[in-house]
């Protein structure tokens, strides 16, 4: 397959770079005084401005070619379907049946899936309703007051960042915590107030084998049995786990009827709304986790279905690509301005990352461009009196999303209007920045002047929705789901495996026996050192 950088698309691109590079934002909104309201996009309850971005018309009809050069329907089309689209894993992409609607029919070799899912979701709200309730209880009869989800990477960022989106809707009762390091300092400062006999754990894996969860979960156990004289019986009541692997769930000692299954086509960061969304469902309520999974199905048939041209998720992708391989930008920033929004950037590092950090195309061959950026973020306005310096006259391109919703949920005085107008505000000076002849006019010294300039033409898009419930948290995830999509379908890669994550897992199993050991050591002299040191001095 030759390289898409051999694409007479690319090329045009390439091309029509130089001409964008030689114009700015100021001058294109001054020649075109509909800009502001011509390049903006609506679907599925998202509007998208993305006018303050270094395009033209010709640009977007140029990204929309290059879009169709690369197969994008058809690969839209293959994923919806069921292919096995997923080659180095022989798997299917699947995290769209996990929100379609119940009778739908989508297929993996030949079985439909959506009835299984919607059987696990059923489970999961009995499961919900029970604890919330307080009708299950614990092992000496107590509610179960705290819930732990142990779980790491898409097992855990996914619930975390749920929880914390969607923590107005939570049920206040019930305290919710999220172990996913290997450091003990995060199970011992997790568990560290709470009572066993109202706990429930949920060991939360896909394979069931992770180092870090397997270590946690056992750990979780023997502090249960503590507490209740090493009663075994315990574990009944104060674990349930989500899994693909029945066997190792019941090898742990959980019952299987307190398992909750997903899929292999479910990818560990696609399956916050599978059954690793157990923990949001207890928060949040069956409900409100349904209303989240319409959302998400929203933005999957816009996805599907609209025209390149309004199409959101394919409009930020093809940003993404634009400036990535055709303006060497190396990052993007996500600035939510939302505090509950606070692990939406952490949630996307995965998504984002371990989905398109790849450097080998489909057939094998290593690309000839830049793939997947670095993304990174904290909510606004916070970034602002931090890293935003950076972004406003630092040397580097860095596109930004921003991110608003016209109701805060707790309103209190002129809070809300005075967080919007900080998005509006950043994406204004971003764009427009302040000339030296503005500069000098407020009386600044000459000296003075380059300092206080803002060169301006600096990319943004500004994300708004209405509130941040549940159904807008679900558009949102699936929004990015989909951008993700669309750029690892122009760059040719899988996005849907993350081989890079094995090799540091393979050689730390390998190194755990050694720390506490004196084998002789036969690693590189920089590793055997660092090994020899710790061994000396471990506590
Ligand atoms: O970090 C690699 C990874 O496989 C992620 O893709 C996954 O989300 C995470 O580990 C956790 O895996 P599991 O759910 O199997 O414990």
């Amino acid at each position: 397959m030759p390289s898409r950088a051999t694409l007479p698309e690319w090329a045009a691109l390439r091309k029509h770079r130089d001409t964008i590079a030689s114009t700015n934002l100021r001058a294109q909104f001054a020649a075109d005084p509909s800009r502001g309201t011509r390049m903006a996009a609506s679907g599925a309850g998202l509007f998208l401005d993305y006018s303050k971005h270094r395009i033209n018309n010709d640009t977007l009809a140029l990204l929309r070619a290059l879009a169709d050069a690369c197969g994008l329907r058809s690969r839209i089309e293959a994923m919806f379907r069921g292919d096995h689209i997923n080659l180095t894993e022989d798997r299917a992409v699947l995290h769209t049946a996990l929100r379609a609607k119940r009778g739908a029919t989508v297929s993996d070799k030949g079985v439909n899936v959506v009835g299984e899912v919607h059987g696990v979701l059923d489970r999961m709200a009995v499961c919900a309703d029970a604890i919330r309730s307080g009708a299950w209880r614990g092992h000496t009869g107590s509610r179960i007051r705290a819930v732990v989800n142990v779980g790491i990477g898409g097992s855990d960022l996914g619930p975390v960042m749920a929880y914390e989106a969607l923590r107005h809707f939570s049920d206040r009762s019930i305290a919710f915590r999220f172990v996913s390091n290997v450091d003990s300092t995060d199970f011992a400062e997790a568990t560290r107030d709470l009572d066993p006999a109202e706990t429930l754990f949920i060991i939360s894996s896909k394979t069931f084998t992770t180092l870090e969860t397997m270590t946690n979960a056992h750990t979780a156990r023997a502090w249960l049995l503590k507490a209740f004289g090493g009663d075994e019986q315990a574990v009944a009541k104060h674990f349930v786990a989500v899994s693909t692997n029945a066997k190792q769930v019941a090898a742990f000692g959980i019952d299987t009827a307190n398992m909750f299954g997903f899929w292999d086509w479910v990818g560990g960061r696609y399956s916050m709304d599978s059954a690793i969304g157990l923990s949001t469902m207890l928060a949040i309520g069956p409900d409100n986790f349904r209303a989240m999974l319409d959302g998400m199905h929203e933005m999957d048939e816009h996805f599907r279905t609209a025209p390149w041209e309004t199409n959101l998720p394919v409009i930020m992708g093809l940003l993404a690509v634009w400036y990535a391989d055709f303006f060497g930008a190396q990052t993007v920033a996500v600035l939510p301005y939302d505090q509950y929004l606070k692990r939406f950037p952490a949630y996307l590092q995965q998504l984002t990352m371990e989905s398109n950090g790849k450097r080998i195309a489909l057939d094998g061959s290593v690309v000839d461009y830049d793939t997947g950026a670095v993304y990174w973020g904290e909510p606004g306005t916070n970034g602002q009196h931090s890293f935003y310096q950076l972004i406003h006259q630092g040397t580097r391109l860095i596109p930004c999303d921003f991110i608003g919703f016209h109701e805060g949920l707790n309103p209190i005085g002129a809070h809300h209007d005075i967080l919007m107008a900080n998005v509006f505000a950043q994406a204004e000076a971003l764009a427009f920045g302040k000339t030296p002849e503005q500069v000098k006019a407020e009386g600044t010294p000459d000296w003075l002047v380059p300092h206080r300039v803002f060169d301006g033409n600096r990319p943004s898009s500004v994300i708004l929705a209405q509130r941040l419930d549940p159904a807008t948290l679900g558009r949102l995830v699936a929004l990015y789901e989909m951008s993700v999509f669309t750029q690892g379908t122009i760059w040719n890669i899988n996005s849907f495996d993350q081989w890079g994550v094995e090799l540091g897992k393979q050689l730390a199993q390998r190194i755990i026996p050694e720390l506490t050991s004196h084998t002789p050591l036969a690693h590189d002299s920089s590793t055997n050192n660092l090994i020899a040191i710790y061994r000396e001095k471990r506590g």
